[in-house]
């Protein structure tokens, strides 16, 4: 659902503030100040759960259903743990709550996405069992799409008449909050699925160039791909950027909760890919596809540099070879990302430039709550580092 609100700006001399300079702690206090403005002018409301702009400045919102709906409460828990806050924490909990009801919604793969993003993160942040709860029972509704013959949980319903059992590159997301089900329950059943569908996705949704597709359909009587295909990219056979970004995330994941060494080397690999191909730019936020035909004047989609960043912070951990390389990489990323050309004041977004669809035509080149999401994980991560 799209709710149209007039665009919100915050104009004080406080938010106005990025610069080349920032350091990651500033970046941090700032997106704080920034979220305490906007919490007072976006309404709080189930129906109205903030996501992205349209083109005319217009708010896009939607309600617990969308894929998207965890993220903005997601944000708040990570600027409530920073800043300690009590309106960021008040705000936390009453979007949340919103939200509960789609761990019992076995139509779609997103519930990673939904609920672990924001129940899983206010479970970290405050150990409420309550929280938990919520994550062990979407992961035994999630588990519902899991094909033992395939060794893939499915991702989308729709479009049968096309795809039989689609599983797109997104659904690595879906695994770390199957891997805290059996954290939190001692079932095994959650971490085997997650492992198999990882395994699964390494086998199939690679390349030899060591890009992955976005889409492979299965065939339901064989289990063997019988398409591999593209839903958000340029093309069947381009990198589209968020793709590769969910890849490089979701295989450091796998590889840190099971050190099993084919995960962490497909995390390797992603990250040479990313970081080694001549379409990157300098300031390191990815075009919306790395084979996107006009390049320099594409959009580029800062939510694929947030995801990145996050991710290579966590790699940091299982590929000390690598750490100086991965340490620069993401300063870049977030010194870029601390500029005006990036830095969002429209409320209640923090980054400018995302892309949510260019063959969708929709969220070009505007801010999306999910690239705020991550970047505000990767300034977490890399402030715990120093
Ligand atoms: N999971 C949908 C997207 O990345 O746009």
């Amino acid at each position: 659902m799209r709710f149209l609100l007039v665009i919100l700006c915050v104009t004080t001399a406080l938010y106005c503030c990025a610069d080349n300079d920032m350091t990651n702690r500033s970046q941090l206090d700032v997106a704080s100040e920034k979220m305490l403005g906007y919490i007072n002018v976006i309404p709080l409301d189930s129906t109205a759960i903030p996501r992205s702009l349209e083109e005319d400045g217009s708010l896009i919102t939607g309600n617990s259903r969308q894929w998207t709906s965890g993220f903005f409460p997601g944000t708040l828990w990570q600027l409530y743990s920073y800043s300690q806050n009590d309106s960021i924490k008040k705000a936390a909990e009453d979007w949340t709550a919103f939200i509960e009801k789609e761990k019992y919604d076995d139509h779609t793969h997103d519930l990673g996405f939904k609920l672990n993003s924001s129940f899983g993160k206010a479970y970290a942040i405050t150990e409420n069992e309550a929280y938990k709860n919520v994550v062990i029972t979407a992961s035994k509704t999630l588990i519902n799409r899991y094909n033992e013959n395939i060794g893939s949980i499915r991702s989308w319903d729709w479009n049968a008449d096309v795809w039989q059992f689609p599983v797109i590159i997104d659904n690595m997301m879906n695994l770390e909050m199957l891997f805290d089900a059996t954290r939190f329950t001692g079932d095994s059943t959650f971490h085997h699925i997650a492992t198999q569908h990882a395994l699964t996705t390494n086998e199939h949704h690679y390349r030899a160039d060591n890009s992955c597709f976005h889409v492979v359909d299965f065939d339901t009587t064989t289990f063997e791909p019988r398409l591999k295909t593209t839903h958000q990219g340029y093309s069947d056979e381009s990198a589209w950027s968020r793709g590769q970004a969910w890849g490089l995330y979701g295989f450091t994941v796998a590889y840190g909760r099971t050190g099993n060494d084919i995960f962490l080397d497909r995390a390797k690999k992603s990250a040479q890919y990313i970081y080694n191909h001549p379409n990157l730019p300098e300031d390191k936020i990815p075009y919306w596809d790395f084979n996107a035909p006009n390049i320099p004047d594409e959009p580029r989609d800062v939510s694929a540099a947030t995801v990145t960043a996050s991710a290579l912070l966590e790699l940091i951990r299982y590929d000390q070879e690598n750490t100086d390389w991965y340490l620069s990489w993401t300063d870049q990323i977030l010194e870029s990302l601390a500029t005006d050309k990036y830095q969002s004041n429209i409320a209640p977004f923090l980054l400018l430039h995302s892309t949510g669809s260019v063959p969708g035509e929709f969220e070009v080149d505007q801010p999306i709550v999910y690239a705020d999401y991550y970047y505000i994980e990767a300034l977490l991560r890399r402030d715990a580092i120093k």
